[in-house]
């Protein structure tokens, strides 16, 4: 099976310091010079300016963490998505649990930064997922379906997209998703995206995230249907992270 394709994201989240984001980038310089498969990293805000200058010319791209839905104005504390582009930046997460949970960011407003990112030529990293209580009362699909629908309201004009299927219950607590559940919530977000967006539907990835290791990645390798993974906790480090892409390439 060749991996080349298999897209990796990095999440730094707010977990590393600039010293440790600098010499974590330079060791994935370094050290994926000689694989195939696609790697964006999204360090913090303050750090992406420093991040780009190392990474310009390789294949490394990078990529944001969150952005605002307004270009320009008074808006005490907030990155345009606009100036994201500007400094280098590519991709842009969009929508985490964190931020739905910690920030009370809702669907509405979800859609609103897609559409600006968008608008500026940023590929949103979308990031859907149904909670553990969610799941329990078997309303993975209905919660899926309705963040999709609402954070892709409007959306019609995007040569690229990237959708993440995030259970929240998997996301930081070690409980990966079996790839066969992956595998049908990613046929779900297809079919879903294939009614939406008729054609341009191929434009669009759909990866998994959720408490992807070294030791778990090789089984959500090999499926049509998983076209690659959002990492958190274990991109943080450089050994586990260098793992699973060895895994990937096959060298494990
Ligand atoms: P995790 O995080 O890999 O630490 O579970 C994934 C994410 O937050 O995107």
């Amino acid at each position: 099976m060749n991996n080349n394709h298999f897209l990796v994201i990095a999440n730094w989240k707010m977990k590393l310091s600039f010293k440790e984001t600098l010499k974590l980038t330079k060791f994935l310089k370094q050290k994926t010079k000689k694989f195939k498969n696609e790697l964006i990293i999204c360090p913090s805000f303050p750090f992406l300016n420093e991040v780009f200058k190392i990474i310009k010319g390789s294949k490394i791209k990078l990529g944001a963490q969150n952005t605002f839905w307004e270009m320009k104005g008074s808006y005490t504390g907030e990155v345009s998505p606009k100036v994201l582009k500007e400094i280098g930046c590519r991709y842009v997460i969009l929508g985490h649990s964190e931020r739905r949970r910690y920030f009370h960011e809702s669907d509405h407003d979800i859609n609103k930064k897609v559409k600006a990112a968008l608008k500026v030529g940023l590929i949103p990293i979308l990031c859907v997922g149904e909670t553990e209580q969610e799941r329990r009362f078997g309303q993975r699909d209905f919660v899926v379906r309705r963040q999709l629908e609402v954070t892709l309201q409007g959306v019609t004009n995007f040569s690229s997209l990237i959708i993440a299927y995030e259970p929240v219950w998997a996301i930081g607590t070690g409980k990966v998703a079996h790839p066969k559940d992956a595998c049908y919530a990613h046929s779900f977000i297809l079919n879903f995206v294939k009614k939406r967006f008729g054609k341009k539907a191929k434009n669009v990835k759909i990866i998994y995230g959720g408490s992807i290791n070294e030791k778990n990645i090789q089984g959500f390798l090999g499926h049509a249907l998983i076209q690659g993974t959002l990492i958190g906790g274990a991109s943080q480090k450089e050994k586990s992270f260098y793992n699973i892409l060895k895994v990937i390439n096959q060298e494990i």
